[in-house]
């Protein structure tokens, strides 16, 4: 089975993150996912529940099947380059973590996981979203860019005439995966 690594940072939109990994369980993946403490606090916020952890956040937004590490088991096996995963995705994505990963820190085991696809050159993706951009904000996604990271910002179309929140969801959910090559039928394409 195919192993996806999926960490959920603190900017807002954390329904992508649920989006993108109900696509990509859809499409045959394994989830490995983390959650960073700000993640947790700003779902709450967005979602208007209350959540213990990590697991207790999945469940109660209906994602089950999923391998769920700590945000500080710097040990996991997924820590390791040697531990084989298919693909990366941070979504969403802080600037916080950005500038941390963009700079080499591996402070938590998502940063540690960017990092490790980076040296290992194995496919990340990474969902940002903050507006305005500073000049820092756009030299540390250059940076990432350069070194091969798919950086994305979390802006869905709107050509496809979305009619809610769902749809915008699927529209970006449906990208990320376009972009890693999978298969899905997240999002109503172009003339088709
Ligand atoms: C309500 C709220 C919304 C936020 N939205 C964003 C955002 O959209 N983008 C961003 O980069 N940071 C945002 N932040 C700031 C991050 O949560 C903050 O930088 C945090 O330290 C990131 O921590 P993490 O990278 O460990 O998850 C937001 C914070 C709060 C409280």
């Amino acid at each position: 089975m195919k192993k996806s690594f999926i960490a959920l940072t603190g900017a807002s939109g954390i329904v992508y993150g649920f989006g993108i990994m109900k696509a990509m369980q859809q499409s045959g993946y394994e989830i490995h996912i983390t959650a960073t403490d700000e993640a947790i606090l700003n779902a709450q916020a967005e979602t208007g529940l209350e959540y213990t952890d990590t697991k207790d956040m999945l469940e109660k937004n209906k994602i089950s099947d999923c391998i769920v590490y700590d945000i500080n088991d710097s040990g996991a096996a997924v820590a390791s380059g040697s531990f084989k995963v298919d693909n990366y995705i941070i979504a969403p994505a802080s600037m916080g973590f950005i500038g941390r990963v963009a700079n080499g820190v591996s402070s938590n085991l998502a940063e540690r996981c960017a990092d490790v696809a980076i040296k290992e050159r194995r496919p990340l993706v990474i969902l940002f979203r903050e507006m305005p951009l500073s000049n820092i904000h756009l030299e540390n996604l250059l940076k990432l860019n350069k070194s091969g990271v798919i950086t994305m910002p979390a802006a869905p179309g709107f050509y496809h005439k979305p009619e809610n929140i769902n749809d915008l969801i699927n529209f970006v959910s449906g990208k990320v995966l376009d972009i890693l090559n999978i298969e899905n039928n997240c999002f109503k394409r172009w003339k088709s």
